[in-house]
């Protein structure tokens, strides 16, 4: 039917599980039917509204078309959009923010509500009812068992030799009868190539033919440059002390161009037989993978660039042996990635002096995105990096603060702070030792002198030694006004 039928068949107030991850696998169709269905029933004076959950970031046709008209009551997980962003820092929407590897067992466990419709795009239906997953897996395998009612878009745009690249295990339970998961390395198959549907639930069948957002990215700048760098010498010196293999361990990388300036700085040097295990598989990895310095890489979603997806497409054979798609509590799961030791890189927004990093709000109110998988990742990974340039607005905020307005990521959780200005190892260190390191490695020079100003105040005047703060001070500088260039 068309998408706008299908639109027609969501109730009021209904929770729609939607597929998608990081501007792959959304459905194209169906959410802007139901924003123009929203509008028409605003119109009327009816206060129609949905709550949306998907696997992260969608893109506008989604996010941006169903907030633009004031149609989400709530929506969880990660989000990217800044229409959604706007409406949820004017308190018009509300958003839950939660890790990834969370969102399908909440649900499963009833924490979260009825799931009342799955809206998930396909690739294809095969003859016995299975379905082909499209360019992302996240939540869908979880969204199409527990909702009521089921509705497919079935992207033609989407290569039919997709199928067979996804591994969809479907041996998680709820305690207390859990399973170990039986993936041992990173390139392991555990479940299946489809997804199950029981067919009574499907309502419609929406077909399309339309690309997903494919976002370029722009070319590395010299911050992000720079940043890399330290990474890739840092990870040399961590196989020259014995600490981590020639080949590294699986990689997981954050989305943007830091990451991708990272992937390109491994492309040009020494490490072979590289592996990830990471939620987003974007260009660099790509990259890696063609050119044979990574052999294998797990992910829950392609982000691609048109270029690169063009590359993907040319070369799907190849790229179907050495990328595996799972369900997103897969690719996040945080037993997995303890056990695989993997290498977490994920961008920030601000570290405070001791290592707490905030990756989600500005100004300690205002949303950006979310916490997405950085949290699956950081606390569990092997060796873990967050990075962001040492200064914000052209230079008039510094990234490396006193007290972070917003904890994301606890002291506990944070191993290494990089930024353009270099790179602080914060593993093994007290709290005084690690304010030290951040504030002399990472902090721009133009902030270097305000910040150690504080701290040698704070280190006379704290009543307490450990962690030691001007508290009064400490607010003025997370209004913002304390620290100046
Ligand atoms: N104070 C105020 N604003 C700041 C800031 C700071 N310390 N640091 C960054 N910003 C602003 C930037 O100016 C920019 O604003 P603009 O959009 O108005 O220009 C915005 O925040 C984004 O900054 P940018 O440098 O473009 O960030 P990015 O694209 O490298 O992304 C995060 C950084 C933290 C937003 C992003 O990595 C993220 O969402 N992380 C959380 C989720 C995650 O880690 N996912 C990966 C796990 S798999």
């Amino acid at each position: 039917m068309s998408a706008d039928q299908a639109a027609a068949l969501i109730p009021h107030g209904a929770t729609i599980g939607m597929s998608g991850f990081t501007g792959a696998g959304y459905p194209k169709l169906v959410p802007a039917a139901l924003a123009r269905r929203i509008e028409a029933m605003h119109a009327l004076g009816d206060n129609f509204k949905v709550s949306v959950w998907t696997g992260a970031s969608t893109a506008p046709e989604l996010d941006g078309a169903l907030a633009k008209v004031d149609g989400i009551e709530m929506r969880l997980p990660y989000q990217s959009d800044p229409v959604c962003r706007e409406k949820i820092n004017a308190g018009r929407m509300e958003y839950i923010d939660i890790h990834l590897s969370h969102v399908a067992q909440y649900v499963w466990f009833g924490f979260l509500g009825k799931l009342n419709v799955a809206v998930v795009e396909v690739t294809a239906i095969k003859p016995d009812g299975s379905l082909v997953p499209a360019s992302s897996i996240g939540n869908n395998k979880t969204w199409l068992d527990q909702a009521d009612m089921v509705i497919l878009e079935v992207n033609a745009h989407h290569d039919l030799r997709l199928e067979g690249m996804h591994d969809v295990y479907y041996g998680t339970h709820v305690p207390p009868h859990r399973q170990p998961i039986p993936l041992i390395s990173v390139g392991d198959r555990m479940g299946e190539t489809t997804l199950r549907c029981n067919p009574d639930k499907i309502v419609a069948i929406v077909e399309t033919n339309l690309p997903d957002r494919n976002t370029s990215f722009a070319p590395a700048d010299e911050v992000s440059q720079a940043i890399a760098g330290h990474i890739l010498e840092f990870l040399d010196h961590e196989v020259r002390k014995g600490r981590l293999p020639e080949s590294l361990l699986p990689l997981q990388s954050g989305v943007g161009n830091v990451a991708n300036a990272v992937m390109a700085g491994l492309q040009a040097g020494r490490f072979e037989g590289l592996t990830a295990f990471t939620e987003v598989l974007q260009d660099g990895m790509l990259q890696l993978l063609h050119s044979g310095k990574m052999l294998h890489a797990s992910a829950t979603a392609l982000s691609l660039s048109r270029d690169a997806q063009a590359e993907f497409v040319d070369n799907l054979e190849f790229y179907r042996q050495r990328i595996v798609l799972r369900p997103q509590e897969m690719s996040n799961h945080p037993e997995l990635v303890r056990r695989l030791g993997v290498i977490a890189m994920n961008g920030m927004i601000e570290a405070d002096i001791y290592g707490n990093v905030n990756s989600t709000h500005i100004g300690g109110t205002a949303i950006m995105n979310g916490i997405g998988g950085s949290g699956d990742f950081a606390r569990n990974a092997f060796l873990s990096f967050f990075m962001t340039p040492s200064v914000a607005k052209a230079g008039a905020i510094s990234c490396i603060v006193p007290m972070v307005n917003h904890v994301d990521h606890t002291e506990h959780d944070v191993q290494v702070i990089v930024t353009e200005q270099g790179i602080a190892d914060l593993r093994g260190l007290s709290p005084k030792q690690r304010a030290r390191v951040l504030i002399d490695n990472c902090a721009h020079p133009g902030f270097r002198p305000a910040l150690d100003d504080y701290f040698n105040r704070a280190l006379r005047e704290s009543p307490g030694k450990h962690t030691p703060h001007i508290i009064d001070e400490a607010l003025i500088f997370l209004r913002g006004r304390g620290i100046s260039a």
